[in-house]
């Protein structure tokens, strides 16, 4: 088939297919979930000469299908947006089957809300599905081809990186998980074996009714943390292989913090602290996923009334300018070293010395930080030891 065609062709195909080839040693390489979609979508809009290019990923529980990463994803919003299984990307993926279309306007299958939402214009369309171990994981779209039509080759050749692509999904997603499941299972370890310890210790005919009171009171404690454990293990474990969809909306922060504080109400006056919010009503509307950020800041400010002794001061304040918002929980206690500051984002870190002021995972910070930057924003933290401790929650607007 080859040497039929055109010297200049043959040159190119060669030359796209040595792209292809270093690609796929750089896409192996890569374990990062976030960065290897980029890199994949990069790769699809210059393998295939298109001005764009995209990748849906299927949720195969919800049976969803939504935007995961893209080369001209501006909008935060975008990402996680669920695109119906009706659509050209759903018939990709429901068929297992690419698509080349020259014309999307005139296809009824095609999802105007994408344009809408990104105010770019798909005139013509090549999609491959990917699938890896043959379960399709989503599609691969290369968007607008820069001069011209699609062609045969172009079909091919986005066919090839998409079957490579599936595969490096597949293992980044598999390592992701490898990894978290032995910290996981070494953080079983230590309730595990209190409440082996304590039934054990029950079991003996000479205790006091106090002393199996506080055995008893071990168990039911510490299960408590194991449930606690698995539930945040799983919240992290999907935020962390891409198949959490960030559902957003337009909202108005301030009903947001309102909410917040008087889910908090009650902890904080438990420890005799006093909880106050400090933001201006008319905060600018942003757009982001409601549960998911009412989760984060609950995440901050329960920290706050944990790691403050009774009678401390927890503040929870926004502000906003231009570029973005900001969201603080500040409170009045132990503060953390500044050694410690560097760790405190990691999976199952916890400063040395919490576990005697309250039960905890170490997961929390660390699932914060990934629903932020999911939202394309940042948490930055300052605090000073004995004095107390500021997070600061960066949305941009
Ligand atoms: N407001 C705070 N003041 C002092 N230390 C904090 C604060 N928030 C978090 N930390 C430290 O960071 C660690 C990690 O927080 P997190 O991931 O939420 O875990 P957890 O709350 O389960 O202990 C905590 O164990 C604690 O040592
Ligand atoms: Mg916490």
């Amino acid at each position: 088939m080859a040497d039929t065609l055109p010297p200049e062709t043959n040159t190119t195909l060669v030359h796209r297919y040595r792209r292809l080839l270093e690609l796929s040693r750089d896409l192996a390489s890569t374990l990062d979930l976030d960065g290897l979609l980029q890199r994949i979508v990069q790769a699809a809009a210059d393998v295939c000469a298109a001005e764009a290019a995209s990748i849906l990923l299927y949720d195969d529980v919800k049976q969803e299908l939504y935007f995961q990463a893209a080369t001209n994803l501006t909008e935060p919003s975008m990402r996680g947006l669920v695109v119906p299984m009706d659509s050209l990307a759903g018939w990709i993926v429901r068929n297992q089957k690419p698509l080349r279309i020259n014309d999307v306007s005139r296809d009824r299958r095609h999802f105007a809300r994408i344009s809408e939402d990104t105010k770019f214009l798909t005139h013509s369309l090549l999609g491959v599905p990917m699938v890896a171990k043959d379960k399709v994981i989503g599609a691969l779209e290369a968007i607008n081809k820069k001069d011209g039509t699609f062609s045969e080759e172009d079909l091919e050749i986005l066919g090839v990186l998409g079957a490579q692509a599936a595969i490096a999904i597949e293992n980044s997603r598999l390592f992701q998980q490898s990894d978290l499941i032995s910290e996981f299972i070494h953080e079983l370890r230590t309730p595990l074996g209190s409440i082996n310890t304590a039934a054990h210790l029950l079991k003996r005919p000479e205790l006091s009714e106090e002393q199996r009171a506080t055995f008893l009171q071990t168990i039911q404690s510490e299960s408590r943390r194991l449930s606690e454990l698995a539930t945040s293990f799983l919240d992290l474990a999907r935020l962390e292989s891409g198949r959490v969809q960030f559902r957003t909306q337009r909202l108005a922060p301030y009903t947001l913090l309102q909410e917040c504080t008087s889910v908090m109400r009650l902890p904080a006056s438990e420890k005799q602290q006093n909880l106050t919010l400090e933001a201006p009503e008319d905060l600018p509307e942003i757009q982001a996923d409601r549960a998911k950020l009412k989760q984060v800041l609950i995440n901050l400010l329960s920290n706050a009334v944990k790691y403050t002794p009774a009678g401390g001061k927890i503040t929870l304040s926004a502000t906003a300018d231009a570029e973005e918002l900001r969201i603080c929980v500040r409170d009045t206690g132990r503060g953390i070293p500044p050694d410690a500051l560097q760790n405190l984002f990691q999976k199952f870190y916890r400063v040395p010395g919490s576990e005697r002021m309250a039960q905890g995972t170490g997961l929390g910070l660390s699932i914060a930080r990934k629903i932020v930057e999911g939202h394309g924003g940042r948490i930055s933290v300052e605090s000073e030891v004995g004095k107390g401790t500021t997070f600061t929650v960066h949305l941009p607007r």
